[in-house]
């Protein structure tokens, strides 16, 4: 796999109340290949953003190695082909779109009026350029966001939360748009915890929990080892009492069966013994397990509950978990 990020052993150390150390990012190895969407999926405070921000080279690590495009994370000549949105992106908000649109491509020495327009239309700003942002909903912002980070025409895409607080039409264009960009041959890492979203676009997913990666691989390797359920008709009690074994739910109504079997289970042998009664198969649909299982699984439920309480906790302004320490202190 060509690698698009990497990293190795990757720690960062936040220094806590009293001078004890508190571990956020905890020996985390990622591989991205390049062209792929990735997940980056945990609660709250399970520490993607502080790994993006690593990669970005806006905080450093504590310990460990980080590969962005093939440079170190934070190399200049790096940060020319990536982009990155923010979490809780700041816009000045009395400038139109269009005028932000100016404003970073100035900051790039790109002099190309007709591609930020183009870029504006492209996600659907297209008769709200010359608003201010103020005006703009949520959504509108987000695709704000989008259009400016694709000004330089980036190889890989840093999204941090993209679809966080959207409703679902924003929801369904955001995601639109992020596919789109694969097709282009583009690298995009979205941090989420939005499990549908997630379901629907990732090729790949890591999922972290406090720090440590708690499960990665291609979606469908890790969504499989579900079940499988056959349903057909035709069938008497004899077959159902035959096919009836531990771990599997078998119902027999008015001649249909119906059976939930484990996917490692040999189904060719049922639905061979199904036909030499002349039962009729009906359907055979495999049952994938859900993100949302897996993540359950993978974090435990427990932790999901704690990282929603600190969910909300932070965005009221609250007090976090850990005390905020200002970066120059860490690094
Ligand atoms: N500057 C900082 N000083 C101390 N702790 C921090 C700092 N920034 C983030 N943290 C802590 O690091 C943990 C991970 O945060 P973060 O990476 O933002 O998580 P996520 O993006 O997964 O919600 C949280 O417990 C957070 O409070
Ligand atoms: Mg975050």
């Amino acid at each position: 796999m060509n690698l698009a990020i990497e990293t190795k052993k990757l720690v960062k150390t936040y220094k806590g109340r009293g001078g004890s150390g508190i571990t956020v990012v905890d020996n985390l190895d990622l591989e991205v290949g390049a062209g792929e969407i990735f997940g980056f999926l945990g609660p709250n405070g399970a520490g993607k953003t502080t790994t993006i921000k690593i990669l970005l080279g806006i905080i450093a690590a504590t310990s460990g190695e980080a590969y962005v495009l093939g440079g170190e994370a934070g190399d200049i000549e790096v940060h020319r082909r990536l982009s990155y949105l923010p979490e809780k992106p700041y816009y000045y908000e009395y400038m139109t779109g269009l005028e932000l649109m100016r404003f970073y491509a100035s900051l790039f020495k790109i002099k190309d009026e007709a591609k930020c327009i183009e870029l504006l239309r492209r996600v659907n700003l297209g008769n709200d350029f010359n608003r201010p942002i103020s005006q703009y909903s949520k959504g509108m912002q987000q695709r704000v966001g989008l259009a400016q980070s694709l000004l330089n025409d980036p190889e890989l895409l840093f999204l941090d939360e993209p679809t966080g607080g959207l409703d679902p039409i924003a929801h369904i264009e955001i995601r639109d748009l992020i596919l789109q960009f694969r097709e282009e041959g583009k690298t995009v890492f979205i941090s989420s915890h939005e499990l549908s979203d997630v379901e629907r676009i990732c090729d790949r997913v890591a999922i972290i929990n406090k720090g440590q990666i708690v499960a990665q691989g291609r979606l469908e390797h890790l969504l499989a080892g579900g079940r499988v359920e056959i349903t057909a008709d035709g069938v008497d009690q004899a077959m159902h009492d035959a096919l009836m074994a531990p771990e599997r739910v078998v119902s027999l109504k008015s001649g249909r069966l119906i059976l939930d079997i484990a996917d490692t289970d040999d189904v060719n042998s049922i639905l061979d013994s199904l036909r030499t009664k002349q039962c009729k198969v009906q359907s055979i649909i495999p049952r994938r397990k859900r993100l949302e299982d897996l993540f359950i699984e993978a974090v435990g439920a427990d932790d999901v509950a704690k990282g929603r309480e600190r969910g909300r906790m932070t965005e009221k302004g609250e007090a976090v978990a850990v005390t905020e320490t200002k970066e120059e202190e860490n690094v």
